[in-house]
C-alpha cells in the first residue's frame, strides 16, 4: 500500500471526522491517540497506511463519509451557529449524529438544495473558485425581462468583483409579478444571482435551486433532508 503521510489534523478533516480546527482543538485536548500513545501535536505526521490513529478510542475508519442533500426553507441561515442568534440550517439536521458541513452556502432568503458532507476533500474541490460545477436556480425576477435582458445574462453582466461567466438563461413564465427563469451558473460568488439579477435592473423577489451538478432536488419536501445515493455520490466526485 502506498504511504499516505498526513499531520494528524489534516488526516483527522480528511477521514471526514470534523473541520480542521475542531481537529486540532480535540488534539489539543488530548481526545487522539497514534498508535496508543496520546499525541497533543497537531502538526504530528502520521502515515495512514501504518499507523493506528484514534479519536475518542474509535478507530479513524469507523469514521464514514456521510452526504445528504437538504431542502432548505427560506429564512435559515447557512452557518452552524450565528452570532445574531437566527435559526440555522442544523435545526434541520438534529437526528444526523456525525459531523457534517454545509458544500456552500444559500443566502436565508434563497431556498432549494444544499448539500452537506464530512467528506472534506470533494466539498472543498465543489466550492474552490476554479471549480466550474454548474448550479441550476428558479427565479422569480421584478419586472418583464425582456429576450435581449436574459441574453445579456447568459452572456455574463459586470460585478463589482467581475465579470460572470456565460450562463444557461431559460424563460419558465411571465407572471403579474415578474418573469420566472431558470438560471444555471457555474460559479458560486457571493449572492451572485441577485447581484446578476440587480444587474440587469432587475431584482430578485425569489430564489430555489433545484439542481448542483448531477444532484437534483426532485420531490424532497421543504425542510427534508435524505441521504445521497452511492451513485449520486459517484456523479458528483467525477465532475
Ligand atoms: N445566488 C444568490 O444570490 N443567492 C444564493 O443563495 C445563491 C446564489
Amino acid at each position: 500500500m502506498r504511504p499516505e503521510r498526513k499531520t494528524l489534523d489534516r488526516a483527522l478533516s480528511r477521514a471526514g471526522v470534523m473541520s480542521r480546527t475542531q481537529a486540532e482543538q480535540a488534539i489539543r485536548e488530548g481526545r487522539v491517540r497514534v498508535n496508543g500513545l496520546r499525541e497533543r501535536d497537531p502538526q504530528f505526521w502520521v502515515d495512514l497506511t501504518r499507523d493506528d490513529v484514534r479519536l475518542d478510542e474509535q478507530p479513524l475508519e469507523r469514521w464514514k463519509l456521510l452526504y445528504f442533500a437538504l431542502n432548505k426553507p427560506v429564512g435559515l441561515v447557512t452557518t452552524r451557529e450565528d452570532e445574531r442568534g437566527r435559526a440555522t440550517v442544523y435545526t434541520l439536521l438534529a437526528d444526523v449524529k456525525a459531523w457534517v458541513a454545509p458544500v456552500g452556502r444559500l443566502d436565508k432568503d434563497t431556498s432549494g438544495l444544499l448539500l452537506f458532507t464530512n467528506d472534506t476533500d470533494l466539498a472543498e474541490r465543489i466550492t474552490n473558485p476554479q471549480s466550474k460545477l454548474e448550479k441550476t436556480y428558479e427565479c422569480l425576477a421584478a419586472g418583464a425581462l425582456e429576450d435581449d435582458t436574459l441574453e445579456r445574462l447568459r452572456r455574463g453582466v459586470e460585478l463589482d468583483d467581475g465579470p460572470t461567466r456565460p450562463a444557461r438563461v431559460r424563460r419558465l413564465e411571465d407572471t403579474p409579478t415578474g418573469t420566472r427563469i431558470e438560471l444555471t451558473i457555474t460559479e458560486g460568488r457571493n449572492r451572485q444571482v441577485r447581484r446578476m439579477l440587480e444587474a440587469v435592473g432587475s431584482r430578485v423577489l425569489a430564489l430555489h435551486r433545484v439542481a448542483i451538478g448531477p444532484i437534483r432536488l426532485g420531490e424532497l419536501a421543504q425542510g427534508a433532508h435524505r441521504p445521497l445515493t452511492a451513485r449520486e455520490v459517484r456523479a458528483l466526485k467525477a465532475e
